[in-house]
């Protein structure tokens, strides 16, 4: 049996994601909106991997003999400057939930918690790649500055990613 601690803060968790989905979402009705197909296709993407690891936390609670809470997802931006801009905020946030990732981490340990512990590990991992990704996209279009034909080319290298399965 998972402590109520423990329970709470993955909780907490499954709601970061949700929320990741929802902002990815958001980012790919801004670029389809803009008529950049490459880019809206990342980013449906992308959210429907962070809805895959919103359900990895709910099993897991589950699993455990928690009670899984659907606490409110807060509403995401809706507009973007650019595409850089975009790619940017989603770097910055796959930062912020590697941090939450690491607190989680140590609350395991503090709580000696040692199936959470194992459990977060694929996360953390998760997590290294999620930032490259991001960053990866953010550097390509920092290197184009304002090329309109480079944008283009990057929208067809994003129109290539095929979901996987977590
Ligand atoms: Fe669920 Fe993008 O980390």
């Amino acid at each position: 049996m998972i402590s109520e601690k423990m329970q709470d803060a993955l909780n907490k968790q499954l709601n970061a994601e949700l929320y990741s989905s929802y902002l990815y979402l958001s980012m790919s009705a801004c670029f389809t909106s803009i008529n950049l197909k490459g880019f809206a296709n990342w980013m449906r993407v992308q959210a429907h991997e962070e809805l895959a690891h919103a359900m990895k936390f709910y099993e897991y609670i589950t699993e455990r003999g928690g009670r899984v809470a659907l606490l409110s997802v807060e509403e995401p931006p809706s507009e973007w400057a650019s595409p850089l801009a975009a790619f940017e905020d989603a770097y910055r946030h796959e930062q912020k939930v590697t941090g939450l990732i690491h607190e989680l981490v140590e609350l395991a340990g503090a709580e000696h918690d040692h199936p959470t512990n194992i459990f977060l590990q694929w996360f953390v991992s998760e997590q290294v790649e999620e930032e490259a990704s991001a960053d990866e996209v953010v550097q390509k279009l920092k290197l184009i500055g304002d090329a309109g034909n480079g944008l283009f080319m990057i929208d067809r290298e994003l129109s290539q990613r095929v979901p996987t399965t977590p």
